[in-house]
């Protein structure tokens, strides 16, 4: 068995790993939303402040498991240094007490492996990761063979989500919530311009658009009842976007199975929309479960399980944090 940790934004989460089965023995996960959200944003010195409560907590929970652990994994790259700091601190403290060998695992592979969940593996991949932090999409053939293809130059996906909703004054996260007020809205209200639309590059941005709606929502001059057209419009373009994008890739590089990863991978529209683009070429969609879109320690734990097959450990000296991912 592989105890997980992961720790790199704002939930708090551990799970236990079978390494013959891939079934998920034990996954306790603890989120900060409610506290970050007065504040419209994660800030990191309270997340880390939380994680040190929480993973003990959890932690507690897990002893039951403790004789039977092989090894110890943790998220170490890519996320907020003070809250990856947590994780590995604890981890190192785990191999240490049980004399376990221990994984440093990328939070970005682990939500590839959150569609395999349980399950067994399947390869080549082309994978869209929607997180709050990462809009990349990755050709996959295996755990080491991973490229990325094309990333965002500035917010992420999701992040725009969040800060369209802080501008409406609607907490954090923003995605559940922006998608249900874009639900009852006109998608075509607002005419926002498709970011990068005539740029021949295959990336993404999200910071013009996210000025656009700050506009429009100045122009509704706080009555709230014009925020879902602003909601649906922004959520309609900000999906176009990535949509024109991969139509474009797929040009040069027909996909032939399709995943799309990360908490904003939730989203129903963005799902809608893919499916549709997916038809013509009639490459297989993968989605992981809902539980496991958003950050958790149940895909940190799949990684572990192929990474200690690999004997990919670290030393407790060498397992270091890396704020920004390589990939
Ligand atoms: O993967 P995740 O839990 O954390 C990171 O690794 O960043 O993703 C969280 C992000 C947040 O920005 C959140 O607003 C977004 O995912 N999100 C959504 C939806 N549900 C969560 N974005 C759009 N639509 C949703 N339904
Ligand atoms: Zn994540």
């Amino acid at each position: 068995m592989i105890l997980s940790i992961e720790s790199s934004c704002d939930d708090s989460a551990i799970s236990i790993t079978e390494i013959a089965t891939n079934k998920l023995l034990f996954h306790k996960k603890i989120s900060q939303e409610l506290e970050h959200s007065v504040y419209g944003g994660v800030v990191p010195e309270l997340a880390a402040r939380l994680h040190a409560e929480a993973l003990p907590k959890i932690l507690e929970q897990c002893e039951p498991y403790f004789k039977d652990l092989k090894a110890v994994a943790v998220t170490s790259t890519p996320g907020l240094a003070v809250t990856l700091v947590e994780g590995v601190t604890m981890a190192k403290a785990i191999a240490v007490a049980l004399g376990i060998p221990i994984i440093g695992v990328n939070h970005l592979i682990g939500h590839i492996y959150s569609l395999f969940i349980e399950k067994e593996t399947v390869f080549p991949l082309t994978v869209l990761l929607v997180s709050g932090g990462h809009t990349q999409v990755m050709q996959v053939k295996s755990l080491t063979e991973i490229e990325t293809v094309a990333k965002s130059m500035d917010d992420s996906f999701g992040e725009s989500f969040d800060k369209v909703a802080k501008m409406m004054g609607l907490g954090y996260p923003g995605g559940p919530v922006i998608q249900e007020l874009a639900d009852g809205g006109d998608r075509l209200k607002h005419n926002f311009t498709v970011p990068l639309h005539q740029s021949p590059l295959i990336a993404f941005s999200y910071s013009g658009l996210k000025n656009a709606v700050r506009l429009a929502v100045l122009d509704a001059d706080g009555d709230t009842s014009k925020y879902k057209d602003i909601a649906a419009s922004f959520e309609h373009i900000a999906t176009k976007h990535l949509t024109m994008k991969l139509k474009k890739y797929f040009k040069t590089v027909k996909p032939s199975t399709f995943a799309i990863v990360g908490g904003a991978s939730a989203n129903i529209y963005l799902r809608g929309q893919i499916e549709e683009l997916l038809k013509p070429h009639k490459a297989d969609l993968l989605l992981s479960e809902l539980q496991y879109c958003s950050d958790n320690a149940a895909m940190i734990g799949r990684v572990a399980i192929e990474m200690y097959k690999k004997e990919m450990f670290s030393s407790i000296e060498d397992l270091d944090i890396a704020p920004r991912s390589i990939l």
